[in-house]
């Protein structure tokens, strides 16, 4: 286990170090300078614990696949985020979001089915028909709108409720105790309150849908939860995570991408006059890699000693990739604090995760990002965002980064 003596906590730095102001798309200025001194670092957290910092990309690359590093937080050294997070994880049964080996590849199988590649390509319309139908609301409203609430949110939230089986009409409770549960400065009691809501909401979709079951990935749980597959808790938990991860994610990205790429107009044009889909996605990734949206560290646990980067991590010391460091990485990425949506290498960012726990909705986000922001700059050529930096509310505190609304015009 790792020193974790007063002096050493006195000279690790606190994770996480904010984003400079005036600067809301680069990754904290302090964790690019410890990761221009070495790959991996000791950083002090929230509980006055000391953790491993991984900055570097290659480690990141090496670590996240290596079967001793385990995201496991139930274990006592797990680097959790908050108190909340602590207190929610101790309570949990394991799911596919905290378990390994056997048990995360079972979870994994049982779920994956509708995000193969060849399925999703099949949900292309579908996604173009929910973006189209967002953007004639807007038209017709008038020549303003908060672009969050009007598209960034409700594509998102109805390509995943259309997948899951959730009534869309609910859009507002579950975006609503999302936001909440990601951000950091919920307290422990009320992420608790939060969760509990969440989970008895799809606690009786799952029941609904065992009497009635339709094509959609709730009925497929229920069915598991039928043939004694899963425990009826274990449905319920990670229902509430595909639903989360399934809507805020994307739509951060999609607030985000849209601020930056009207500031850069050459690279707009890329997005929105090709008719490549190869660089429309590329042009995705490389705008996951530019915003690295989970931005305060993928957590983890190592349950041996590893060798990495002449250092040595000990079974029982926990283990922060912080992933803006590694996607801005010079060497990996030259010119990092630019857009450049023909990147060769964009695919390769860690903002998706990597290794066995790495983001089984990378193709979704991807194609729901590529259609949205291509629709978007052809149908509204004149769109201009109305607010400045200083007026809009980044979720800096959050654990997945992005905006609260987004002001614009045409
Ligand atoms: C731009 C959008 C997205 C980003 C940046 C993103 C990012 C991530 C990251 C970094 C992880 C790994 C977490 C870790 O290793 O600790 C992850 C896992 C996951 N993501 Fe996403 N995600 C996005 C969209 C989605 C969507 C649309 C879904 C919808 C279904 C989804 C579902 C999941 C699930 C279920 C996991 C857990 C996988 C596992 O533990 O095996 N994500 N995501």
């Amino acid at each position: 286990m790792s020193d974790t003596s007063t002096e050493s906590i006195a000279e690790a730095p606190f994770y996480p170090m904010p984003r400079a102001a005036g600067c809301p798309f680069a990754p904290a200025p302090e964790v690019r300078e410890i990761a221009t001194a070495g790959p991996i670092s000791r950083v002090r957290t929230w509980e006055d614990k000391e953790y491993w910092l991984v900055t570097g990309f290659d480690e990141a690359r090496e670590l996240f696949p290596n079967p001793d590093v385990h995201l496991d937080n139930l274990h006592p050294e797990f680097p959790h985020t908050n108190a909340s997070m602590k207190g929610l994880a101790a309570l949990s049964p394991r799911t596919m979001f905290n378990s390994e080996g056997a048990e995360h590849a079972r979870f994994r199988r049982m779920l994956a089915k509708p995000f193969t590649p060849k399925r999703l390509e099949t949900m292309r319309p579908l996604i173009q028909q929910h973006v189209d139908d967002r953007i004639d609301a807007m038209l017709a409203g008038g020549n303003s709108a908060d672009l969050v609430k009007s598209l960034a949110l409700p594509v998102p939230s109805g390509v995943i409720c259309e997948l899951l089986g959730v009534p869309y009409e609910d859009h507002a409770f579950f975006q609503h105790h999302t936001e909440v549960g990601f951000d950091s400065n919920t307290s422990q009691e009320e992420a608790m309150q939060n969760t509990l809501q969440l989970l008895d909401y799809l606690n009786k979709l799952i029941e609904i849908k065992t009497e009635s079951p339709a094509e959609d990935m709730i009925s497929d749980m229920a069915e598991h939860v039928r043939a004694g597959d899963l425990q009826p808790w274990e449905a319920s938990l990670q229902a509430v995570g595909f639903l989360a991860a399934g809507h805020e994610t994307t739509a951060n990205m999609i607030g985000l991408s849209v601020i930056a790429l009207l500031e850069q107009p050459e690279q707009l044009a890329l997005i929105r006059d090709t008719d490549d889909p190869k660089l429309l996605i590329n042009a995705v990734d490389e705008l996951v890699r530019y915003m690295s949206i989970p931005h305060i560290g993928l957590r983890r646990v190592a349950v041996a000693d590893i060798e990495i980067a002449g250092e040595t991590i000990r079974a029982g010391d926990g283990i922060i990739f912080d992933l803006g460091a590694a996607n801005w990485n010079p060497e990996v990425f030259p010119d990092p604090e630019r857009i450049d949506v023909t990147r060769e290498n964009a695919a390769q960012n860690l903002s998706f995760g990597a290794g066995r726990h790495n983001c089984i909705g990378i193709q979704l986000a991807r194609i729901e990002l590529a259609i949205t922001l291509q629709t978007l700059f052809r149908r509204i050529p004149g769109l201009r965002v109305t607010a400045s930096y200083d007026e809009i509310d980044f979720k800096e505190e959050a654990m997945v980064y992005g905006i609260h609304r987004l002001p614009v015009e045409w």
